[in-house]
């Protein structure tokens, strides 16, 4: 599905990441691929991992910083001079804003996961564009909390929020040049940034117990859906958010 396209997958932490699945799904796919991590606490864990993947870039992206993402694509632009997709999995709060009350959140940290968590995405999209000549797909992570009121989500659920507002602007804004722009919202998956939740075991119970499907989403899966969002298969598929959370969304109780 993905034969012949080159993409790159911001967000890989470990083997749990929802960013290693779907890099994982797009290069069985066929996909070419560039993978970054954060900085060096993860390169060895992201090495190893992209060494299953044949002729995959691997590079570092602090999205705080605005020289890195540059870096990244003049290094994208010199190594393929195009690209295809960006995949972009990508979230972050402090601890403190994610305990207690929203209404307790500080300035700094409410700017901090706002910084990470979406303005980094409308950044990588600017950097993307050029390179996508031929059109592309941008597709971005979201989370049900961007529209409910998910308890200790918090601050997390008003940089969704934000961020599914991205996909929409960025989408009627490129849609010009063949580029679609969307998100996938899983259901709550065991990783490295769920650790910060508080009260997400519970959360996983809870869902086992309402969603349809009586169980949560597995990684391979949001992988697979985003193989169709960044395949030519959705081609008529933009500034849509679409749920991969066993039902869960459409539950009332
Ligand atoms: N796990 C879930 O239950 C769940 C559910 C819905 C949505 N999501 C979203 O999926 C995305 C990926 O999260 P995950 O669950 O795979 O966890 P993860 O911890 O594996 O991935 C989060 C990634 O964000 C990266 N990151 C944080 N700050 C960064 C920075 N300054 N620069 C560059 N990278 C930075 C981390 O290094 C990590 O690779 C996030 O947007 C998350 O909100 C997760």
């Amino acid at each position: 599905m993905l034969q012949g396209k080159r993409g790159i997958v911001f967000g890989v932490a470990n083997e749990y990441s929802i960013a290693w699945a779907i890099a994982k799904a797009a290069h069985e796919h066929g996909a070419q691929l560039a993978i970054t991590y954060q900085n060096e606490r993860f390169e060895e864990t992201v090495k190893k991992l992209a060494a299953n993947l044949n002729e995959s870039l691997v590079l570092q992206c602090d999205v705080s910083e605005d020289e890195q993402i540059v870096k990244v694509y003049d290094e994208i632009a010199r190594q393929w001079g195009k690209l295809d997709f960006v995949v972009h999995s990508i979230a972050y709060a402090p601890r403190s804003a994610l305990e207690g009350k929203l209404l307790d959140t500080r300035r700094d940290d409410f700017l901090l996961a706002h910084d990470i968590s979406v303005y980094s995405f409308i950044a990588v999209t600017r950097h993307a564009v050029p390179l996508m000549t031929d059109g592309g797909s941008v597709l971005t992570l979201s989370y049900l909390g961007s529209e409910r009121a998910v308890p200790g989500y918090n601050v997390m659920g008003v940089c969704k929020a934000g961020l599914e507002a991205c996909v929409r602007y960025l989408a009627a804004e490129l849609g010009e040049r063949n580029i679609r722009v969307n998100a996938l919202s899983p259901g709550p998956i065991k990783t490295l940034a769920a650790r910060g939740i508080s009260g997400f075991s519970r959360m996983l119970e809870i869902v086992k117990e309402r969603a349809p499907l009586k169980r949560s989403t597995m990684q391979e899966e949001v992988g697979k859906m985003a193989v169709v969002l960044l395949s030519d298969y959705a081609s008529a598929i933009t500034g849509e958010v679409i749920y991969v959370d066993c039902g869960y969304n459409i539950m009332g109780l």
